[in-house]
This record gives C-alpha cells, structure tokens and sequence, in this order.
C-alpha cells in the first residue's frame, strides 16, 4: 500500500483532504493524524476488521486496548454503559483535551477496541484537524499513538512515515504536535478515580474537579496493571539510555563518572540546564520546562537513534505538575527505570547487551 501524505493547516483544514481522509475511515483503512498531545493512527472504532489493522500496523500487542476518540460529548453515552458524575464534570472542565477517561463500555465497542476489557477508554482530542475528521467520518475513531509498537511516540508528520510508511493509507501532516507526549488517563470505573497514565493534566487538576484520586505507582513495570499499557518498556532508543535522579550536584557528578567510565563509546547527555556542559559527551539542551521537555523530548529520543549515539545519560526533571508525566516517560524509556543507585548497578546496566 502506499501512504498518501497530505499537509493540512491546523487553523483551517481543507474540506476536501478532510473527506478523503474520513472516506478511508469509513471503508476501513488506517488515517494518522494529528493531535494536540501526538499522532494518532485512526480506524472505525465500530469495526473489529479495521481495528486489527491498527493492531497489525504497528506490531502491537494485543492485550493493549486503544483509546477511542470522539468530537461530540454526548457520544459518550453510546459508548458507555455508566456514565457517572464523575465523568461529565471531567468532560465539562478539560474537553476538547489531553484527558482520557475510563468507563464501562456498551456492547456497541468492539472487544478488539478494548482488548476483551469491559471498560473502554474515551478522548475529544483538542485539535481541529482530529475533530474535522472525527465529524466527517460519522464514527468514533480508535487511535492509538502512531509509532510501531514501543517506538517513542511520533510528535511529527516525518516520524509517523518512518515507523508506518507503506502500512496506512493516508497521512494528514498538520506539523509537530503542541503538547509532545500522551494524554493523561484516568479509570472511573473504580470507587476511587485512579490515573493509570500521567499526562498534561495533572493528578492536582482532575483532584480539584472531582475530589479524591488515586495516582500512578511510581514502579513503570508493575506485574499487574489495570491499563495494560503501562507494563511494556516504552519509547525506548536504540541506543540504552540511563536516568540519573537526584539532586544536582549529585546527579551531574554521577553523569561525569558515567561518562569517564564509558570513554570510547558515542554518548550523549540530556540537560535541563541550557548553560551546563559535558566534557567527552554531546551535551543536549531538552528544555528547562516540563512544557518544553516535554514538546522535544520523544524527537530528541528518535534523533539519538538516527546520530548513531550508543549511550543516552538524561538528567532527570522535576517531578512537580506536568513534570510527573515527563519523569514517567522518561523513567520508562530509561532502561534502569529511573534508579538512582549505586555502581553496581550502573555497571550492569551498560555491560548488558
Ligand atoms: O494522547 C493520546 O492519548 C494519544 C492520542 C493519539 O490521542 N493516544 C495514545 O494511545 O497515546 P495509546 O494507545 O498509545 O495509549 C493508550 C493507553 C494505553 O496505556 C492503554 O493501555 C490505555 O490507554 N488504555 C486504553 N484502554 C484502556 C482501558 N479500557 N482500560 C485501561 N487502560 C486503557
Ligand atoms: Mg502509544
């Protein structure tokens, strides 16, 4: 199959790449598109064939349910069996936006949307290129990121095409994606809400709307997650990338032992610190905001790859607000999950092939 690739402007999408897009919708094919948080790569969520193409496109497991996109709130109450106040107050404050909710599904959602779960997991994505399409479609929209399977998630139209090039049908180009990484997800299925992924809207935020949340264990690799997601070792560079956490002084000092340590090897360190620089490695600024991190940071973890680095030292981020999510995904990313300690560690970790 070849990809058809479409630049489209956000402010104002053509009607009429729109309508090519959504006719590939609805007869069964695969659109990526863009997102405010990242590219999704959409089918009818109504149908089991067209979603076990997304399945097929990006290699991914099948235990992993998708998120199913939609342009109009009250959609809400085809695709959910309950929907508790919970969820409407959500909806109200943070749609169109970066927050996915939880809830039991219909028998109108296929098993192969929610990977045999009966919940399913909903968004109205916050961008006018994605609602386009989801209104000129007709149909709730399955979308998962649109990378193939344990890929960073793609933030351009370029990462899209070298992941699924020859596998989806069109590709909607609408430039890089404003906020850089997932959408927070919250189950409210349970009798305390719990966030199975942080995101941009942050623990703190959905606890002001709607009273008492449970957050996510800090473990990425838990044995038995509700969002079966959350298990695999994600957005990984080829190159091994470690994570040194702690305070400053401590970590840059950790970073410079490390760097000695693997003298020879092509290694690049991530900074949140514009001025810092790191004798013997390619230093590289990945912004001093979670806002900016965040936005650089899955482009900056595929550009690693294509520069041949072999080693990936990151600082990490503060943990406050936003900074939390950014910390999950660079915490499952890393290979040593974040762990601050000690040589023996480390001198695994970079032994290991
Ligand atoms: O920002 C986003 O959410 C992007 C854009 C394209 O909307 N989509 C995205 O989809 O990140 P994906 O498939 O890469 O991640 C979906 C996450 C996974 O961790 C999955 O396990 C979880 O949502 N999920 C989906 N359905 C679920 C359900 N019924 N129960 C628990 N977790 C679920
Ligand atoms: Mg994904």
């Amino acid at each position: 199959m070849k990809t058809r690739l479409f630049k489209i402007k956000p402010s104002r999408p053509s009607a009429s790449l729109i309508q090519a897009a959504a006719r590939v919708l609805r007869a069964g094919g695969l659109v990526a598109f863009p997102t405010e948080t990242v590219y999704g790569l959409g089918a009818d969520a109504l149908s089991s064939a067209a979603v076990l193409r997304i399945f097929r496109a990006k290699g991914r497991p099948a235990d992993n349910p998708l998120i199913v996109h939609i342009a109009d709130a009250d959609d809400l109450h085809r695709l959910a069996a309950h929907v508790p106040e919970t969820a409407l107050k959500l909806v109200r404050r943070f749609w169109p936006g970066p927050l996915t909710i939880v809830l039991t599904k219909t028998d109108l959602v296929p098993k192969a949307v929610t990977a045999g779960l009966d919940t399913v997991a909903i968004r109205m994505p916050a961008h006018p290129v994605a609602l386009a399409l989801i209104r000129a479609s007709g149909l709730p929209i399955a979308a998962p990121s649109a990378n193939s399977s344990g890929k960073p998630s793609p933030t351009s139209a370029k990462h899209v095409l070298e992941d699924l090039e020859g596998r989806i049908g069109i590709l909607l180009d609408g430039g890089p994606t404003r906020i850089g990484i997932e959408s927070t997800v919250v189950d409210l299925t349970t009798r305390v809400p719990q966030i199975l992924r942080p995101g941009k809207i942050s623990a703190a935020q959905i606890r002001r709307c709607i009273g008492p949340v449970r957050s996510p264990k800090r473990s990425p690799r838990v044995k038995n997650p509700r969002s079966p997601g959350m298990k695999y070792r994600h957005y990984a560079p080829k190159a091994r990338l470690i994570l040194v956490e702690g305070s400053k002084p401590i970590v840059v000092r950790r970073i410079q032992s490390l760097i000695r340590e693997h003298a020879g090897l092509s290694i690049a360190v991530l900074t949140t610190n514009r001025r810092r620089v790191y004798p013997g490695a390619h230093t590289v600024f990945i912004g001093s905001s979670a806002n900016a991190i965040a936005r650089h940071l899955f482009r900056v973890l595929r550009e690693m790859d294509e520069h041949g680095v072999s080693l990936v030292l990151s600082e990490g981020v503060h943990v406050a607000g936003f900074g939390a999510a950014v910390m999950n995904r660079l915490r499952k990313a890393a290979e040593n999950g974040g762990a601050t300690d000690t040589s023996k560690h480390w001198k695994n970790s970079v032994k290991r092939r």
